[in-house]
C-alpha cells in the first residue's frame, strides 16, 4: 500500500486535510490529516486535553476549522452546520451524556430516525444490539444508569443507520464486561453494514480489540500512525498514553 493510497484512498468515506480549528488564539487541532474508508475503524487515541473531542466536533461543524478540508464522500463539508453533515449520515455520539433526561428511552430513540415508522422498523436493531434498551423504551431517560445511558447513546447512533460514526470515548467510566459489550457492538456493526468508524478513546485495549488502524493525537498533531495488527503496536501506544 502506497503511503499516497493511505492519505485518501478511493473509497474514503471521511477524508480530513490538513484540519487547524481552536477556540481562542491558539489552535488546538493542528494541520491534521486521515481518512477512513467503508468498513474500517479508525482510533484517535491521546491524554487528556490533546484534542481529541474538538477534532470531532470540528468535523460535525460545532467548532469552526480556520484551515484544511473535511470531506464525506468527496463532498466538501467544512464548517456546514452540524445538522446538514447529520443529514449526510454522520452519527456522532459526543462524549459528554447527550441524551435527553426528561425524555423516555424511546423518545431519544425517536430523535436518530426520520420518522415513527422508521423508529419501529428499526427497532429490531436496538434490540439485537443492546436488549436491555429495548427492554426500557418507556422508561425516562434519566433514571437509567450510566452504562445504560452509554448504551441508549450508541443506540441512538446506530438507529441512524449511518455511512460514518463519531465516537467520542464511549468505554469512559464503565466496567470491563460493559467495555467488552461495546466492542462486540461495534465489530458487528461494522461486519454487518460496513459502516466507517471513528473511535477516540484513552481505553487502550479497547480500542486495540476493536480499531484497523490508529493515530496518536499530541497536543492537537498527529505524531504517529498505523496498522493495530502491527507486532509492536501495544508497546508503543501505551508509551504514548503514560501520564
Ligand atoms: N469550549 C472551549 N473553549 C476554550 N477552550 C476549550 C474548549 N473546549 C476545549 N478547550 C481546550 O482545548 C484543548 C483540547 O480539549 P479537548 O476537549 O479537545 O481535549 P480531549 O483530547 O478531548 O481531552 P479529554 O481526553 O480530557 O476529553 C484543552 O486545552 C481545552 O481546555
Ligand atoms: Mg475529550
Amino acid at each position: 500500500m502506497s503511503a499516497v493510497r493511505k492519505l485518501e484512498p478511493a473509497d474514503s468515506v471521511l477524508a480530513v486535510e490538513g484540519l487547524t480549528s481552536g477556540y481562542d488564539a491558539a489552535p488546538v487541532v493542528r494541520n491534521v490529516s486521515f481518512s477512513i474508508a467503508a468498513g474500517e475503524i479508525l482510533v484517535i487515541l491521546g491524554k487528556n486535553g490533546m484534542g481529541k473531542s474538538t477534532l470531532l466536533k470540528t468535523i460535525m461543524g460545532f467548532v469552526r476549522a480556520s484551515s484544511g478540508k473535511v470531506r464525506l464522500a468527496g463532498a466538501d463539508i467544512t464548517n456546514s452546520a452540524p445538522h446538514l453533515i447529520a443529514r449526510r449520515a454522520v452519527a456522532y455520539t459526543p462524549q459528554e451524556y447527550a441524551i435527553f433526561q426528561d425524555l423516555t428511552v424511546e423518545e431519544n430513540l425517536r430523535l436518530g430516525v426520520e420518522s415513527d415508522e422508521l423508529l419501529r422498523q428499526r427497532l429490531d436493531d436496538v434490540e439485537a444490539a443492546f436488549p436491555r434498551i429495548a427492554q426500557r423504551l418507556r422508561q425516562r431517560a434519566g433514571t437509567l444508569s450510566g452504562g445504560e445511558q452509554k448504551m441508549l447513546l450508541l443506540s441512538r447512533g446506530l438507529i441512524a443507520r449511518p455511512k460514518i460514526m463519531l465516537i467520542d470515548e464511549i468505554s469512559e467510566g464503565l466496567q470491563p464486561t460493559m467495555v467488552a459489550k461495546m466492542a462486540e457492538v461495534l465489530q458487528a456493526t461494522k461486519d454487518k453494514s460496513g459502516v466507517a468508524i471513528l473511535l477516540v478513546e484513552q481505553n487502550l485495549p479497547f480500542a486495540l480489540s476493536v480499531a484497523d488502524r490508529y493515530a496518536i493525537l499530541k497536543i492537537g498533531e498527529i505524531v504517529e500512525r498505523g496498522d493495530v495488527a502491527h507486532a509492536d503496536t501495544a508497546a508503543t501506544l501505551e508509551e504514548h498514553l503514560r501520564i
